[in-house]
């Protein structure tokens, strides 16, 4: 019976990933008649036959939850990663801005070994040593760089996680607060949250990410939330009511379409949860941490700007899981012994590791980079030729490359001659590569881009025509 449904859930997924390959194959014989043709370096088609044979064991074994490519990569070196066939492609992904020092970083694994062998996990029965480090220096890395007055961490496993946290903080502190502000505890408990924006899969995260695509399958989800438009100062006060718990924004929307915050809307956001006695979240989970050159993303903004509680994950440890929330005296205060918990949060290996990531990615030579390889990159992207383009967003290295049409076609186009991207919503093609990328590295991505889009341009105008 097991056998039986192993078997029909295998074929299933190869039946739902057929249309897959059948198109890039279709594409493929497309490209060969195409004079693009010489350019298609990483054909689906030419992929080993070990790849089908361990899409086969996920097919059996795992849960179908991400449309994923005929691509099975086995490692990876700085920006690079190699395929089953040795193929390699230039990752303009970095696993979804968390490789922030690229892939297999010696320094990284010689961490992990050292405390591996050190001690991997306690729980939070006992301290450890490299936990108390990595929050010293969190907390006086942020105090040394920009306002926010951060004074204690709280350690998760990842960024969905943190934003679970930071709600439940905001809500248990609001409402003790609530008599000061004239309210009453019990309404206490809304969350605002913003179009576009993303923070997470888990119930109270999913509640703050209004995409009906995620959310319609596991309605009713946490009550309480709302989802107020993005920049747009003129709709603050209406959706921040003094029922309002706390508000959750990105200072940049990653997976959103890289739209960057302006600093009026955060200083609005800012004053607006002080006259009502709610907490201001900033997600900077895809956006902090020397993405955008400086340490924290909301620190390109005034000091009217900082947040009650910040959280992060990705690039944290360099791609072993964390998180954290960062939050303020006012917060820290009001939290007591068994209002939060986790088993793995705070352990020493990843502790260990993200100490040493941070130390690396937080001195002003390495920001100082990130800033100007993300302007060589931005400037890579402004001289692409298409009729298809409409604008280029970004800050440091965090960009977006707008279409007048849907770019999901391009992803594969892209693959298919060697480089790796990923897309976001309204129209655009987000690149998060390692923040040590080199500006040859972004230059071969751009010859590799430029030749993907005109394929795009042919394949789309031909549909069109
Ligand atoms: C801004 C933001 N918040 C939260 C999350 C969720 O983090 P995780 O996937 O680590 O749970 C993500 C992940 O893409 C994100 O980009």
């Amino acid at each position: 019976m097991l056998r039986h449904s192993l078997i029909k859930s295998s074929r299933a997924l190869l039946a739902r990933q057929r249309p897959m390959a059948m198109a890039s194959r279709a594409l493929s014989s497309q490209a060969a008649r195409s004079p693009l043709n010489h350019a298609l370096t990483h054909a689906d088609v030419d992929a080993d036959p070990k790849t089908l044979d361990i899409i086969d064991k996920h097919a059996k074994y795992t849960l179908t939850t991400y449309g994923r490519p005929p691509v099975v990569f086995t490692h990876g070196k700085g920006s690079y990663l190699y395929d089953v066939g040795h193929r390699e492609y230039l990752d303009f992904t970095a696993g979804i801005a968390v490789n922030a020092l690229g892939h297999s970083d010696p320094e990284v694994a010689r961490i992990l070994f050292d405390q591996a062998k050190t001690v991997v996990h306690l729980s939070n029965l006992y301290y450890n040593v490299p936990a108390g480090e990595l929050a010293e220096q969190l907390i006086e890395s942020t105090r040394a760089s920009g306002d926010f007055d951060a004074s204690k961490i709280f350690f998760s496993n990842s960024g969905t996680e943190a934003n679970e946290g930071a709600l439940k903080f905001a809500r248990k502190v609001a409402k003790l607060t609530a008599k000061q502000f004239g309210q009453e505890e019990d309404n206490k408990f809304g969350v605002v949250s913003f179009v576009n924006g993303f923070h997470g899969r888990s119930m109270g995260a999913l509640s703050a990410t209004p995409n009906p695509k995620y959310q319609k399958p596991f309605l009713p989800l946490v009550p309480g939330f709302k989802h107020a438009p993005y920049n747009d100062i003129g709709a603050v006060d209406s959706f921040v009511t003094p029922e309002t718990c706390a508000v959750i924004v990105e200072p940049i929307q990653g997976e959103g379409g890289i739209n960057v915050a302006t600093e009026a809307f955060l200083k609005k956001l800012r004053s607006r949860c002080d006259e009502v006695g709610a907490l201001l979240i900033y997600d900077e989970i895809q956006c902090g941490l020397g993405r955008t050159g400086k340490l924290w993303a909301h620190q390109h903004f005034s000091k009217d700007c900082t947040p009650d509680i910040l959280t992060m994950a990705k690039p944290l440890a360099n791609g072993f899981p964390i998180g954290a929330i960062m939050i303020t005296d006012k917060v820290a205060e009001k939290i007591a012994i068994g209002d939060h918990g986790t088993t793995f949060g705070g352990n020493p290996l990843g502790c260990a590791v993200a100490s040493s990531v941070l130390r690396r990615i937080n001195t002003p030579e390495f920001l100082d980079n990130v800033q100007q390889t993300g302007q060589h990159f931005k400037k890579r992207l402004e001289s692409l030729e298409s009729s298809l383009i409409k604008e280029v967003r970004a800050k440091g290295l965090i960009l977006g490359l707008q279409f007048h049409v849907d770019p999901a076609p391009l992803v594969a186009l892209a693959r298919e001659r060697g480089l790796l991207i990923i897309t976001a919503a309204n129209n655009t093609v987000r690149f998060v590569p390692a923040l040590n990328i080199s500006k040859a590295e972004i230059d071969q991505g751009m010859e590799i881009l430029q030749r993907a889009i005109e394929a795009f341009e042919e394949k789309t105008l031909n549909v069109e025509a």
